[in-house]
């Protein structure tokens, strides 16, 4: 079969067992083409609670599909891959913040939505890329708890000044690989080009950015600039589906080795084997762990 038999197999299927598909913009483009909303993890959470279909497959990674299922507790939510997973969402558990949370009896803590479930529930309010500024500037407490990307939680504390931030040292591996020394050679090669990064790259990288934001973000300001080059410093699917878009521009990525392979775990025959019933996990999730994190979900959607 070719792709494009796969794909409107992947339609046909669809259609005839009511599954919407999600899919996170670090997913290939043949995934996207497919999908029925892609966007950023914030953008994906808000049609996730939206969803009328009976199956919700979920093209991302474990969180991603947490969140669908506590959203849509009612529905039969897929994770595309079962081995996608996000490393930085492992990093840090329910334990080890309950301890932290006794040292700071008085801050907010805030999630970034790169969280376990079960985790979500001893946290005040989840956040993305794309929402932490709003949802930290309106919290009602000046002290936050930032967990568990200090990536991300420095660039919105700078951006706070009035509030006092806390952060530990997770992060994402994939956006860490990225250095001051890739900045210097990118700006070299390409010198008139702009540099759009997420804010889970480090901030020494960050430091010269033109543009900070998610990848819904970086997508936006990309297309709508007048410039002609960037250089992106996120997930290097970003590159291409830019460049796909925008074919009177270039791309450039931050670094070749800028790829997540969890993200990358999942292929259009997963996507297919899910929607024919013999692929995917069925995410199940505990009732407490689900109203717990719920609590902290519906709070984001809320404020963002
Ligand atoms: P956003 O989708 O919020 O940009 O986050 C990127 C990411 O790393 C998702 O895991
Ligand atoms: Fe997790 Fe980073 Fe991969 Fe996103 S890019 S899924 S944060 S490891």
């Amino acid at each position: 079969m070719s792709i494009r038999e796969i794909q409107e197999e992947i339609r046909r299927l669809k259609k005839e067992n009511d599954i919407c598909i999600l899919a996170h913009c670090y997913q290939a483009p043949e995934i996207l083409e497919v999908a029925d909303f892609t966007g950023d993890s914030y953008a994906l959470a808000v049609n996730a609670a939206k969803v009328q279909h009976k199956t919700v497959l979920m093209c991302g990674v474990r969180f991603m599909a947490e969140t669908c299922k506590i959203l849509s507790p009612d529905k039969t939510v897929l994770l595309s891959n079962p081995d996608a997973g996000c490393p930085m969402a492992e990093m840090m558990d329910k334990v080890t913040i309950e301890a932290v949370k006794e040292m700071y009896p008085d801050y907010a803590v805030v999630a970034y939505i790169n969280t376990t479930s079960e985790l979500k529930t001893v946290c005040d309010v989840c956040v993305t890329s794309s929402s932490a500024l709003k949802i930290c500037r309106q919290l009602t407490s000046d002290k936050i708890l930032f967990i568990p990307d200090c990536n991300l939680g420095d660039w919105i504390a700078k951006q706070i000044p009035e509030k006092e931030f806390k952060l530990l040292s997770g992060g994402c591996p994939t956006h860490a690989r990225m250095g001051s020394e890739d900045v210097e050679k990118a700006k070299a090669a390409h010198p008139n080009a702009l540099l759009l990064v997420h804010p889970e790259c480090k901030p020494e990288v960050a430091a010269y950015a033109d543009y900070i934001g998610s990848t819904t973000g970086i997508m936006d300001y990309a297309k709508k600039s007048d410039a002609k080059e960037f250089i992106i410093g996120t997930e290097n699917s970003i590159v291409t589906h830019l460049q796909m878009a925008c074919p009177d521009k270039r791309f450039y990525p931050l670094s070749k080795s800028c790829i997540c392979a969890n993200m990358k775990a999942t292929t259009l025959i997963d996507v297919l084997h899910c929607c024919q019933g013999t692929g995917g996990e069925v995410i199940e999730l505990d009732e407490d762990i689900m109203n717990g994190a719920r609590r902290c979900i519906d709070k984001m959607i809320e404020l963002g």
